[in-house]
């Protein structure tokens, strides 16, 4: 259950520069659980157990978009049993959550495709969407059944089929056509478990994100965890391709 008492003032610990948009690669679960004797299923349970508490974490924080990579278009590929048990989950947390969430004023966005989910799964997923539509808290992409190259393909697809000329395509436009429509880029990535790749997660609007890495394993990425990444990317120079007005003035003089 969300704590309904967020706590609203900004935390002392908290760095001036907080980021808008964060986005997560949630991975671990299988080793955590794996390391600890259990079924793969079980470590899926507890990084849910643990997306509770980052996405209150966030709201404390302040942040105003959150995207996590629940499910990609890869995963399919797992054993049955774990595909039908991470969609099970994901019914499961509409079913005994969204009340909480909308009470939280978070507002549920999906990004991927519903295609491939059945249609009660689907169903319930227009309708958390729907329900929670009018929040303005924190906005929680769930990418479920999403890849990035897919969701270019589908976004080209949709071009096309509207007709679009080719001097009309810019990169605003192609913004527009992605799943992400009207959500600002993720200034932060952040990957847990140790692994370094960006495994086709929001490939397009990731171009200029900060990434952060860390050993730990998704279950157990606490709000301590989750500070130590703000703090880092608090330190960072966005650069954007560009030079800090520093290095602009030694360049001109130089120049
Ligand atoms: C990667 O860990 C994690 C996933 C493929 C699923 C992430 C899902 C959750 C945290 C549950 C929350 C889901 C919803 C729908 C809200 P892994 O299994 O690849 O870990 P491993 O690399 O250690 O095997």
């Amino acid at each position: 259950m969300l704590n309904k008492r967020v706590n609203q003032s900004k935390p002392e610990e908290l760095p001036e520069k907080i980021p808008t948009h964060i986005a997560i690669i949630m991975d671990g679960n299988g080793r955590w659980a794996i390391s600890r004797g259990l079924p793969r299923l079980a470590g899926h349970r507890a990084g849910t157990e643990n997306l509770r508490r980052v996405i209150e974490a966030c709201i404390e924080f302040g942040i105003k978009y959150l995207t996590i990579y629940a499910f990609s278009t890869e995963n399919w590929g797992r054993p049955p049993a774990e595909v039908h048990g991470l969609m099970r989950i994901l019914e499961d947390v509409i079913d005994r959550e969204l009340q909480e969430l909308h009470d939280q004023g978070v507002q549920l966005h999906h990004i991927g495709r519903l295609d491939r989910l059945s249609k009660n799964l689907r169903k319930k997923v227009i309708h958390a969407v729907e329900f929670t539509k009018r929040n303005t808290r924190l906005v929680l992409n769930v990418a479920f059944n999403y890849g990035g190259r897919d969701e270019i393909v589908v976004a080209i697809q949709r071009m096309i089929a509207d007709g679009m000329k080719a001097e009309q395509v810019t990169d605003e436009l192609v913004s527009q056509y992605l799943f992400t429509a009207g959500v600002p880029d993720p200034d932060l990535i952040i990957r847990t478990s140790g692994e370094l790749r960006g495994s086709n997660f929001l490939i397009w609007q990731g171009a200029y994100s900060e990434w952060y890495f860390t050993p730990t394993f998704w279950p157990d990425f606490d709000r301590e965890e989750l500070l130590r990444a703000l703090r880092e990317y608090a330190h960072r120079d966005r650069r954007y391709g560009g030079l800090m007005p520093l290095q602009e003035d030694t360049a001109t003089h130089a120049g």
